[in-house]
């Protein structure tokens, strides 16, 4: 390209900018929402009204967010680690930055919802119904925490409340997939290692009961795909039962069906706070053939599997092996997903963080349990790179209605949410310098034998 063309495309290109921020200005004047005068309710009936179904373009959220940053005027930043998915972070800045700081996460990211599923009201709607539920996906997973930590950290700011300790509230994207373009990647980035966290807080779940799940580890999630390849041959014959792929297949399946029966034995008789005793074994795809009067060559099964917090990887690992080897010829097998065991974040007196979420949670009679879910969230991936989480939604008393047709949230509950943030970042941010280990592994304990 010569060189008069090149400055005639940047003469071309800055006019064109400068167009295009003049028609931006103007749209924004007639078309932005003013949240100035909105209360946490609206605010949060305004996020569900934007569609953040995983893999949708996240442009909206974003600039949602950009708003209510410049509302309570703190900074804001916006990474793009990978491409069309971006990652938000909101500084609260303490008295001393050199000090650990407080991480705030929460995913913008939803499952998918239609009307059409049974929703009585649309689901990007965040409809108030008349026994004050508000209605929507990610009322409880997790977008009302995203507004209860924003609530709580103005309030603290606008009461003039000190903090010592750095606050950050981060905003993920991809968590529902698997973190891949999400927290994954952004515990390997230079802007995080700068956060210098001391402390992660993440999604927990609702709960039946008058209390307040706090997870303090995660099942991490293995995925295999098993092939069972077999002779092929038409419908009317009548090979050996091993040599077909559906006869391997047959194997495969009762074999980890053993496994499951096992296991589930265990299950049933866990304490409804830890599913951390069992792994959980689900054959959730079984695919294959070609037509009604063809023996197949090849059948697919996709297994889930949810490790016990105390399965020892390497065993695991053998433990399919053996089965695949076991039950027939030209069976392979392979990873789609395959987390590292993640440590538990310690939750007695020894760690102050723990003590600080414990004393918000007492001031205001609230009942916290201590718990490993049987699912699993991002603060796995946190853990696993040497920082404590901790886990908690605050919706005691709530029907369990993550990913589920419905999903709705208490406002009262919503609202109650924000007074225990309140404390637990005042107690959190507060937490004396010389009282938080320099290294955070300190708080974590690895728990796979
Ligand atoms: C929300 O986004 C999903 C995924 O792109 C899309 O299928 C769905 O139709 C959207 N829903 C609404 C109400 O716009
Ligand atoms: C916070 O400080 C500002 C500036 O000093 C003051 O105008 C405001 O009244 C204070 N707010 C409260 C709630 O004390
Ligand atoms: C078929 O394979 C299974 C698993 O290897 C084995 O237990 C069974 O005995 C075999 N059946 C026959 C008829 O060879
Ligand atoms: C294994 O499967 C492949 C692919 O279907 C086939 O070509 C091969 O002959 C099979 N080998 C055995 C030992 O069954
Ligand atoms: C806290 O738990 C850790 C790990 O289980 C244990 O080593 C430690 O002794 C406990 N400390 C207190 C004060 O209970
Ligand atoms: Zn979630």
């Amino acid at each position: 390209m010569s060189r008069i063309m090149m400055n005639k495309i940047q003469v071309f290109t800055v006019v064109a900018l400068l167009q295009l921020q003049v028609s931006l200005a103007v749209c924004n004047k007639a078309g932005r929402a003013d949240y100035s005068n909105s209360s946490p309710v609206e605010l949060l009936q305004a996020y569900i009204q934007i569609n953040t179904t995983t893999y949708n373009d996240l442009s909206d959220a974003v600039e949602f967010w950009r708003q209510l940053a410049a509302l309570a005027d703190v900074p804001i930043n916006v990474y793009e680690i990978v491409e069309g998915f971006p990652i938000v972070v909101l500084k609260w800045a303490g008295t001393d930055s050199s000090q650990h700081s407080i991480m705030l996460n929460s995913h913008m990211d939803v499952v998918p919802a239609a009307l059409e599923d049974g929703w009585t009201y649309d689901p990007f709607s965040g409809h108030i119904d008349e026994n004050n539920f508000i209605y929507g996906r990610g009322t409880q997973d997790m977008k009302s925490v995203s507004i209860q930590y924003y609530t709580a950290l103005r309030r603290l700011k606008e009461n003039n409340v000190t903090l010592l300790r750095d606050v950050y509230m981060t905003l993920m994207p991809d968590e529902e997939v698997g973190a891949e373009a999400g927290m994954i990647p952004f515990l390997q980035s230079k802007e995080f290692a700068e956060m210098n966290v001391g402390i992660e807080l993440d999604e927990g779940s609702s709960f039946p009961l008058p209390v307040i799940a706090v997870f303090y580890q995660d099942k991490v999630v293995w995925q295999i795909k098993v092939d069972c390849h077999g002779v092929s041959a038409h419908g009317s014959t009548f090979p050996a039962t091993n040599d077909t792929a559906t006869g391997k297949c047959r194997n495969v399946m009762n074999k980890f069906f053993e496994f499951r029966d096992e296991q589930y034995e265990l299950a049933k008789v866990a304490p409804p706070n830890d599913a951390g005793g069992y792994t959980s074994i689900n054959i959730n795809k079984i695919n294959g053939g070609t037509a009604n009067n063809v023996i197949p060559s090849l059948i697919s099964l996709t297994i889930d599997i949810r490790l016990g917090t105390t399965v020892n990887e390497v065993q695991m690992d053998a433990k399919i092996r053996q089965i695949i080897a076991e039950s027939g010829s030209n069976i392979t097998f392979s990873y789609i997903l395959k987390n590292p065991q993640s440590p538990a974040t310690i939750v007695n007196a020894s760690n102050p963080y723990w003590n600080a979420v414990n004393k918000a949670a007492d001031e205001l009679g609230v009942g916290l349990l201590a718990t490993i879910p049987p699912g699993s969230t991002d603060a796995r991936h946190v853990r696993n790179a040497g920082y404590p989480a901790l886990g908690l939604s605050p919706m005691p008393n709530t029907e369990l209605l993550l990913h589920s047709v419905n999903e709705r949230l208490g406002v009262t509950t919503f609202l109650n949410g924000i007074d225990l943030y309140e404390k637990i970042i005042y107690y959190l941010a507060t937490i004396p310098a010389e009282d938080t280990a320099e290294d955070g592994t300190e708080y974590l304990k690895v728990t796979a034998r």
